[in-house]
């Protein structure tokens, strides 16, 4: 499985100026030597080079936001994989509820992407996750907790195996899967433990059902208001790999805090 891993979702915030501060004092507070789990960080696209230039001597490395799912042409206002690569950028996260549900992304998209952007060389976050919606009708539409557990994992299924249905074996092990449950994203209301290992352990018997050889090693974070507060509780859920924290993440000492709370 490897170290644990932590994400920091940048979204769309902070100027040039305030991009640099932010990398700058997360490197200063973790050490450059920092090595106990893996942090990748996920500016805009306009903040790529200044915090390339800050983290270029730690071991955090770069993220984006999202990608398209060509490598160059009349794609107006895109950033294709090898320019991703190009401006020293290792992973890509793709799937975030906030481009399936605001920016209208679907599932034929997504699989489009993952499989341009692994096969280009990038690494893969997938988000997936139910909506508030689908957990309460999941509770109200079954008769038991077999069904009810059956009818909570379909959607996030759903989404896991259209994303990875095309995806081969020798192509897994630079994807992680992130379940982030849609109604836990910025609200400050996180799922529980229970709720957590459910979901993480359905999720790591599909990926060994899919992958036989190595979806053991896939891993899989949990997100959804992570916090200072409650990462240690997230983290002793069953099957917890690490965390991709959105909101939290814009400050450095509370980022740190949940990077050495996870690297233990
Ligand atoms: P949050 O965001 O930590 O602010 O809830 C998580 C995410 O969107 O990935």
């Amino acid at each position: 499985m490897g170290k644990k891993l932590v994400v920091g979702n940048w979204k769309m915030n902070l100027l040039r100026e305030d991009a640099k501060q932010l990398s700058g004092a997360m490197v200063n507070m973790l050490g450059a030597c920092y090595n106990e789990c893996n942090v990748v960080i996920a500016p805009p696209y306009t903040a790529f080079e200044v915090v390339r230039t800050c983290i270029e001597d730690s071991n955090i490395e770069l993220a984006a936001q999202n990608v398209f799912s060509s490598t160059s042409g009349a794609f107006t206002g895109e950033v294709s994989p090898p320019m991703l690569l190009d401006a020293g950028c290792r992973w890509v996260i793709l799937g975030h509820s906030e481009r399936r549900y605001i920016l209208g992304e679907n599932d034929e998209q997504i699989r489009q992407k993952l499989l341009l952007s692994v096969s280009s060389g990038l690494k893969v976050i997938l988000c997936v996750g139910e909506t508030g919606k689908q957990r309460e009708d999941a509770v109200s539409d079954s008769e038991d907790a077999a069904s009810r557990k059956e009818l909570l994992f379909s959607p996030i299924k759903a989404q896991i195996e259209s994303a990875l249905g095309s995806i081969g074996e020798q192509l897994i092990a630079d994807i992680v899967i992130a379940y982030e449950p849609v109604w836990a994203i910025g609200t400050g209301e996180n799922a529980t433990s229970f709720e957590i290992a459910e979901i993480h352990r359905c999720i790591r018997e599909l990926l060994t059902r899919m992958f036989p050889a190595c979806g053991n090693e896939v891993k899989i974070l949990y997100g959804g208001s992570v916090k200072t507060v409650n990462i240690a509780g997230i983290m002793s859920a069953d099957e917890v790999n690490g965390v991709l924290v959105g909101g939290e993440s814009l400050s450095a000492g509370s980022f740190v805090k949940i990077i050495k709370s996870v690297g233990g």
